[in-house]
């Protein structure tokens, strides 16, 4: 079995390479990644001389490059996490999303066309479904919740959604679609949220808060996510949707604050700042299709997973500061410099 993963040098596409190898010992993984400023050859370094991993430095949107590539390896699976995945990057610059993430959608899924291959799996997001009203606590997004996006990052994913199933229909692709909350864990890029938190507190820094910090995310450790792609890929109906989310929400603020405490900083170092444009409210997942068929389950509790990633972070100083040394340095004073 030879399983191309896109995007597996950024945060959840390593850590389903190094779940995959564990799992499946006589599995092939081909790694495929442009190495934008979200992926990090240096998160890999553990397994670069395995036998059975490839990393290959490509664009998904390389034609000419992603058909060589199948010629070459022969993929049984495709699983395609390659994606600009940051909502304020995508309404400073929202170009390369619709690039990527759907023109690349489409580049990966007409080379499974033209080689054949048994799955091609689409990690989507729970943000194609917009936002709930913080009002209404009995309210979930299930698979038949309609799509209604809110940023630019959130309608190109939308759009690799629908692309994804007109393949199916159209031209009998076997495909699957995951549609996650948020994750965390180790090897989260430092400038979303609880990587962001945990590395300023570090650095006596502010912390940021978007308005009142009162936003909802239903958040997942990153293991229980790798887990569910990989019982969807093996055991998922073909042409179906899977939500996965764990019922954890939480505020922002409630997150900031945990993290001061957790790491003996104060919370005067919270800064409130001027709000993300068209912030969505609340995020907030039915994951009862992928329990009820697939026997899907989280793991962690968010108490155990946090106290984890904190210890991560604290290990690896690392693999952080020499992100947040580098280019990120830039983009954080444009972000948060007259914010
Ligand atoms: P990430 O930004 O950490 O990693 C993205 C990876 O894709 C990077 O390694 C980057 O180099 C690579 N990449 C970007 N453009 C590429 C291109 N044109 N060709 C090849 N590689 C390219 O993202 P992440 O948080 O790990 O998210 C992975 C996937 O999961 C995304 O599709 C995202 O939409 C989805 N998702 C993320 C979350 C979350 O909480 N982070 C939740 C649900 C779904
Ligand atoms: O829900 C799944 C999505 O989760 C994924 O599809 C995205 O790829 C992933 O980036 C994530 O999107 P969010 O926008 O929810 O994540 P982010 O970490 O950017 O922000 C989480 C919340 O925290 C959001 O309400 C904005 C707020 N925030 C974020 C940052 C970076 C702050 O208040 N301050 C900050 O500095």
């Amino acid at each position: 079995m030879t399983i191309i993963v896109t995007g597996g040098a950024g945060f959840i596409g390593s850590n389903f390479i190094f779940h995959m190898l564990d799992a499946h010992t006589d599995y092939r993984i081909v790694c495929l990644d442009k190495l934008t400023y979200a992926g990090n050859l240096s998160t890999l370094a553990s397994i670069m001389d395995k036998p059975n991993f490839r990393f290959v430095k490509l664009d998904i949107c390389d034609r000419e490059g992603v058909y060589k590539l199948f010629e070459e390896e022969h993929p049984d699976i495709v699983v395609n996490f390659a994606a600009e995945s940051h909502v304020d990057r995508s309404i400073e610059n929202p170009e390369v999303f619709l690039q990527t993430n759907i023109l690349g959608t489409q580049v990966l899924m007409d080379a499974c066309r033209k080689y054949g291959i048994t799955r091609y799996h689409q990690v989507s997001t729970d943000e194609v479904y917009g936002d709930l009203p913080l009002d209404r606590p009995d309210l979930f997004f299930t698979e038949e919740t309609p799509i209604h996006t809110s940023s630019p990052y959130s309608a190109s994913k939308a759009s690799a959604d629908l692309l994804v199933l007109a393949y199916h229909r159209t031209y009998g692709l076997p495909v699957t679609i995951s549609r996650c909350s948020n994750n965390y864990g180790p090897y989260h890029f430092p400038e979303k949220l609880i990587p962001l938190m945990i590395a300023n507190c570090l650095n006596d820094k502010p912390l940021p808060v978007y308005g009142k910090g009162e936003n909802v995310r239903d958040w997942l450790y990153v293991e229980d996510h790798c887990r569910a792609i990989d019982l969807i890929i093996h055991n998922g109906r073909v042409g179906e949707v899977y939500n996965v989310g764990g019922h954890n929400e939480m505020k922002n603020i409630d997150i900031v604050k945990l993290i001061c405490q957790k790491l003996g900083k104060p919370e005067s170092l919270i800064t409130y700042v001027t709000d993300r444009k068209g912030h969505d409210m609340r995020y907030a997942i039915d994951p009862t299709k992928i329990h009820n068929e697939l026997g899907w389950l989280p793991e962690t509790k968010f108490a155990d997973g946090i106290e984890k990633t904190i210890k991560w972070y604290l290990d690896n100083r690392d693999w952080w500061e020499t992100i947040i040394s580098g280019e990120y340095r830039e983009y954080y004073e444009k972000m948060y410099g007259n914010r």
